[in-house]
């Protein structure tokens, strides 16, 4: 009878340990899935920081450079633009222009054109112009297309200066 128990109690303590060595196995897998999965889920939310200014403009589709919008920008530019800056990395009375599709975003730059007045006061990069520049840009009322063609038309002049 003693026997019995102590077989009994031999199992019960194999089956015990068996079932909980196998049980932290599943365990330890499904952790190790679970630290994937959020680490997956934090990648799409640190590329989603894209700074597009404040203003009309929430998103821009880029193709290859259009040279009809490019020439049309260019007029615009020269017209609107050009007693404050030039295209080169010179500061006049705004920023030199050489580069400004590297360092913004589309929609950044369609923003600061269109209203420079709100992008002073509420965007942190155009702030900070304002602060080295100490002059206000003006809002000329440029509508959206004439943004874009601008747009267009520094995508060209970037590209060329590569
Ligand atoms: C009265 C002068 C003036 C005029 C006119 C002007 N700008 Fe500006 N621009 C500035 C100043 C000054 C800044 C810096 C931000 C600020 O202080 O408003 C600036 C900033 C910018 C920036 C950001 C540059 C950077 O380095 O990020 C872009 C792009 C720009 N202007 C484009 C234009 C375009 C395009 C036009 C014509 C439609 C134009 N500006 C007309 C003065 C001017």
């Amino acid at each position: 009878m003693k026997n019995l128990i102590k077989s009994f109690l031999y199992f019960g303590i194999v089956a015990f340990v068996v079932s909980c060595s196998s049980g932290g196995g599943e365990e330890n897998e499904s952790g190790e899935n679970t630290t994937a999965t959020s680490d997956d889920s934090y990648k799409p939310t640190a590329t989603t920081t894209k700074d597009i200014g404040v203003g009309p403009v929430k998103h821009v589709d880029l193709g290859p450079i259009d040279a009809n919008k490019a020439a049309i920008g260019k007029e615009l530019f020269e017209a609107k633009c050009t007693s404050c800056h030039k295209w080169s990395t010179e500061k006049y009375v705004g920023p030199g222009l050489v580069g400004v599709t590297k360092r913004r975003e589309p929609e950044w730059i369609m923003n600061q054109i269109m209203v420079p007045d709100k992008m002073t006061a509420e965007d942190p990069i155009a702030k900070e112009l304002l602060a080295t520049y100490l002059t206000q840009m003006t809002n000329q009322n440029i509508t959206e297309e004439q943004a874009r063609n601008i747009l267009e038309y520094f995508r060209q002049q970037d590209a060329a200066t590569n």
